[in-house]
């Protein structure tokens, strides 16, 4: 659902080579049907179907598996039905991956669906695929907070025992913010331009303060500023941490490649050394690097936020649900 939209292509381009899956359903909300390359002409003769306008019996009728790439707040108008329905859900938005009160603070909306928040699994594999695996409702992550989360999993538990907050710098591309008609994300507003936004005050924070805090066991404060990069795809986030209290230099690298020597789609760059954008836009790995200087912990994520920030993931949490490989349709 919503496959006009950059994470809907991004998604049915991973099950159009999924050799698992096969796509029988494409919904739009515009009543017109229209055939999906006339949306996306790079689809043409690879998905050919037509799409049409959101009928949730014709999706259940069609569907196994339903992928929700659709705004806040438009989610929750139609997963609680799939949910009832027996399909397993996957969506992309945040309207399932926060308590109710939260949500309703930050996105200055009500929650329409609050029946359905406590079946939603958080679809952060490297935190819950066991919790995935036996899941019929994943609320997919966000693109910061999985590059966030990704690189300060390995030590939430001593952030949060010690009480300290990391300042995360986030930089993101503009597809981030969707196939948006809006003035400041014009191409002559953007190009040959970096700006900050939402300093410290942007909705992503709850859910990377949950999710870490739900590692750590106890809770965890960060703080967090975006800025949009002048690139179509990608993410990096830049972590400041004081070093004193924590394991030296050599310890803290070794703890992050035992953490993800296992994980198919978590890299950790040499000691020292930092990943960037390009080894990452158009794959769902997320890359990390980490580096102790003049009193600092500093650690680099980078992700593509369509793909291990969005449908990468969503098509990940769809082969641990189903049991397929994880890496189906992703490498
Ligand atoms: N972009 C990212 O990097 C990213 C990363 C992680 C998560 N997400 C989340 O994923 C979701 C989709 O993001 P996106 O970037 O793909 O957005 P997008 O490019 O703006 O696409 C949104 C899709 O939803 C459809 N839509 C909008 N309002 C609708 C309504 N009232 N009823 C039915 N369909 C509606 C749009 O259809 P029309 O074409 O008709 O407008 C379009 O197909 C969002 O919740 C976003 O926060 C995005």
């Amino acid at each position: 659902m919503g496959v006009t939209g950059y994470t809907g292509a991004e998604t049915v381009q991973c099950l159009a080579r999924h050799r698992n899956a096969r796509i029988t359903s494409l919904s739009v909300r515009s009543e017109e049907p229209v055939k999906y390359p006339s949306v996306y002409p790079a689809m043409g003769k690879v998905v050919d179907l037509e799409c049409s306008k959101i009928n949730i019996d014709d999706i259940s009728d069609k569907c196994d598996v339903v992928f929700l790439a659709l705004p806040h707040t438009v989610s929750m108008e139609y997963a609680g039905t799939l949910v009832e329905r027996g399909k397993k859900v996957i969506d992309l938005s945040a309207d399932y991956r926060l308590p109710a009160d939260v949500y309703e603070k930050w996105f200055g909306t009500a929650h329409i669906d609050k029946a359905h928040l406590s079946r939603a699994v958080y679809g952060l594999p490297e935190l819950n695929r066991d919790k995935i695996r036996g899941a019929s409702f994943v609320a997919n992550p966000g693109c910061y907070p999985t590059s966030v989360a990704l690189a300060l999993l390995p030590i939430a538990g001593i952030l949060a025992a010690k009480g300290v907050e990391p300042i995360i710098d986030s930089k993101s591309g503009t597809t981030g913010a969707g196939k948006k008609n809006q003035a400041n994300l014009m191409f002559s507003e953007v190009q040959d331009n970096f700006r900050c936004y939402k300093a410290n005050d942007h909705q992503h924070i709850p859910e990377i303060e949950s999710v870490l805090s739900c590692a750590a066991g106890r809770d965890l404060k960060v703080h967090f500023t975006p800025h949009l990069l002048p690139i179509r795809r990608g993410i990096m986030s830049t972590i400041y941490i004081p070093h004193a209290g924590f394991p030296p230099a050599e310890e803290l690298h070794k703890m992050y490649s035992e953490k993800y020597a296992k994980e198919p789609f978590v890299r950790v760059s040499p000691p020292g050394e930092f990943p960037e954008i390009a080894h990452v836009a158009n794959t769902n790995f997320c890359d990390i690097g980490i580096k102790v200087a003049r009193g600092l912990i500093i650690i680099v994520s980078v992700l593509d936020n369509l793909l291990k920030g969005a449908s990468g993931q969503a098509v990940e949490n769809m082969n641990i649900m189903c049991g397929f490989d994880e890496k189906e349709g992703l490498v």
